[in-house]
């Protein structure tokens, strides 16, 4: 149940232009009646996304998702529905005046919002230490000593805790913060039975936001080289870590202007690129890189780089995430450094023209995955070599671009010496052919050739005159289960003076996959211009009709029948049934 009410619902439906909405996100191009570009939501090459501006519509016949304005901004923005509805309320001007909440609704929805006050307050009290506290001294020290600009700095929220056991959690009783919450957040801990500490002392705090900036943890580094040189907030209702990249509040537009991200490993390698103007970066922050990180990047990037230490942890940390890329699809490069050098070293000591070269040299994450391969095993002799393409296979057969695959394979052959075709084989995938060069990866038509109901729904949103046929026939009769809701929705919309208000009618949809569907139906209907709605409405009945009668009924009821003694009134009734069944079929043929 939302708070907020439907009329500002529908406001906000109704203003919010989705050209717009969806433009700031996609760049798109006009194409016949609707709008086409590259999809946000899944890693394509071709533009498969369609907005329909007239119906306030969009849908990706790559992906398959679509909905609605609000749909839209929930899933790039991976904002709940209520969410939505206010972060576009804000764009298009519309206040929202909530409603008072009920009981449980409060107590549900409001531990998160005070988790993030509390992460909120806690930034502010150890901000302000840095930037005016005579505590904070040591930590002005370090950030001066790293040449950290106010500016960066700023940007990042960065604060220091002092070398005390109570200052925060004496600052947070004063607040009259509950501090169960701040010990959820991993702020302050307690004794055994005893009294509350906190939980970061003499470090450097960097605030870890979510990506639309809200506080969620606090990585702490130490000012000298002991160890643990981090620590880092644990997880809690408002911080998972294997969902969350570091400094994407930063880098969202930044990525999604270039195309393409940067993932680096830690905070100060974040920073360093931000100081020195690269922006679409993130961190991964000591967690290994999962699925959910990758998806993430795909709302906003195309291609990523990784750019980790030039040492052979860095190597390691690259290759294992060349799986992920590689399942995921995501086209990947390497960033090396030189042994010894991490983003900050290497930007301080060479400058960024250096890391442009490097940039520039980036090598696709297989190439690099091959050359290291090249040094593990000795290519000179046969053991090598075998081992080597063993190394290899399991990983080249995920390469989905045949033509990449295939150049790939050309290439290893001729490094190593051996025969391109006993490798084609060994991959088990045919090389390249020209049907491969012809299709593109995604599929960029949308399919015409939809089932009976699916057209019959299109007709629906054509032609009145096919919804009056439809309800008269009867729905229930045309229908099958998934759809009747839908035939049904457009039967009633249809009776309000406006027409069929499109956007509103995907909302009524709950399922998203429902919804997903029909905006690709109704994406677009010009090959139903030219249609004699009379006659389609007849085909689609009768073709659905047919496709009801499976020859299999017959089978069964056959079957039945030879188990069945001619006196018993099941065998009269079967037989009837045969009858009916075997007319319909000839009318229908
Ligand atoms: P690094 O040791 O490379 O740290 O670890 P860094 O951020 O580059 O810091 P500087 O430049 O040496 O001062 C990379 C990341 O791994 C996580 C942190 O997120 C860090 O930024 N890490 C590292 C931890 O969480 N705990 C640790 O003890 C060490
Ligand atoms: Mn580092």
């Amino acid at each position: 149940m939302s708070m907020i009410p439907d009329d500002k619902i529908n406001e906000v439906r109704e203003r919010a232009s989705i050209l717009e909405i969806v433009s700031d996100y996609v760049s798109l191009r006009k194409s016949g009646a609707n709008y086409q570009g590259i999809c946000p939501f899944h890693g394509e090459k071709t533009g498969s996304f369609n907005v329909n501006p007239a119906r306030g519509i969009f849908h990706c016949f790559g992906c398959g998702v679509g909905g609605n304005a609000i749909s839209f901004i929930m899933k790039i923005e991976g904002l709940s529905f209520p969410e939505a509805v206010k972060f576009l309320a804000k764009r298009v001007g519309v206040t929202i005046e909530e409603r008072p909440r009920t009981a449980t609704e409060k107590r549900q929805s409001d531990e998160r919002e005070l988790l993030y006050k509390i992460n909120g307050q806690a930034a502010a009290f150890y901000r302000q230490l840095l930037l005016n506290d005579p505590a904070g001294e040591a930590g002005r020290q370090y950030l001066e000593r790293r040449g950290v600009d106010s500016a960066t700095s700023e940007a990042y929220g960065i604060g220091y805790a002092p070398d005390k056991w109570d200052s925060l959690t004496r600052h947070l009783e004063q607040l009259r913060v509950p501090l169960d919450l701040a010990e959820k957040l991993g702020l302050i801990k307690r004794r055994e039975g005893g009294r509350h500490y906190d939980a970061f002392r003499n470090r450097l705090l960097f605030v870890i936001a979510d990506m639309h900036g809200r506080p969620i943890g606090f990585g702490g580094r130490v000012l000298d080289d002991s160890l643990p040189k981090y620590i880092n907030s644990p997880e809690s209702p408002i911080y998972h870590k294997s969902e969350v990249l570091f400094g994407l509040n930063l880098s969202k537009y930044a990525m999604r202007e270039k195309g393409n991200g940067i993932i680096v490993e830690g905070y100060f390698d974040h920073l360093a690129l931000y100081q020195a103007g690269i922006r679409n970066v993130v961190a991964t922050c000591g967690t290994a890189l999962t699925t959910g990180h990758i998806k993430l990047l795909q709302r906003y990037a195309n291609k990523v780089y990784t750019l980790f230490d030039g040492d052979s942890a860095g190597r390691k940390a690259t290759l294992r995430s060349m799986e992920l890329f590689l399942d995921e699809k995501l086209p990947a490069s390497v960033i090396e450094l030189p042994p010894g050098d991490d983003p900050d070293t290497f930007l301080k000591t060479q400058g960024d023209g250096a890391f442009a070269g490097h940039l520039a040299k980036a090598k696709p994450i297989f190439e690099f995955f091959f050359s290291e391969l090249l040094g593990q095993y000795d290519s000179g002799t046969v053991e090598g070599k075998v081992g080597t393409i063993e190394a290899l296979t399991p990983h080249l057969m995920k390469i989905v671009n045949p033509i990449e695959r295939d150049l790939y394979i050309k290439e290893i052959s001729r490094k190593l010496g051996v025969d391109p075709r006993q490798m084609q084989k060994k991959i088990g995938r045919s090389p390249v052919s020209s049907a491969d060069l012809a299709v593109p990866r995604e599929r960029v038509k949308p399919r015409s050739n939809k089932g009976p109901e699916e057209t019959l729904i299109s007709l629906m949103g054509k032609y009145a005159g096919v919804i009056k046929r439809v309800r008269d026939y009867g729905a229930a009769n045309l229908f099958s289960a998934d759809l009747l809701p839908i035939a049904e929705a457009i039967m009633a919309h249809n009776d309000s003076e406006a027409g069929i208000d499109w956007a509103l009618l995907l909302e009524q949809i709950d399922s998203t996959e429902e919804r997903s569907r029909l905006a690709g139906i109704f994406m677009d209907d010009d090959h139903l211009d030219e249609i004699d709605a009379n006659k389609a409405f007849d085909q689609c009945r009768m073709s659905r009709d047919r496709s009801m009668l499976k020859d299999g009924d017959v089978k069964e009821l056959k079957k039945e029948l030879s188990r069945l003694d001619s006196d018993s009134e099941r065998y009269w009734e079967i037989l009837r049934k045969l009858d009916t069944l075997r007319n319909k079929k000839s009318q229908l043929l």
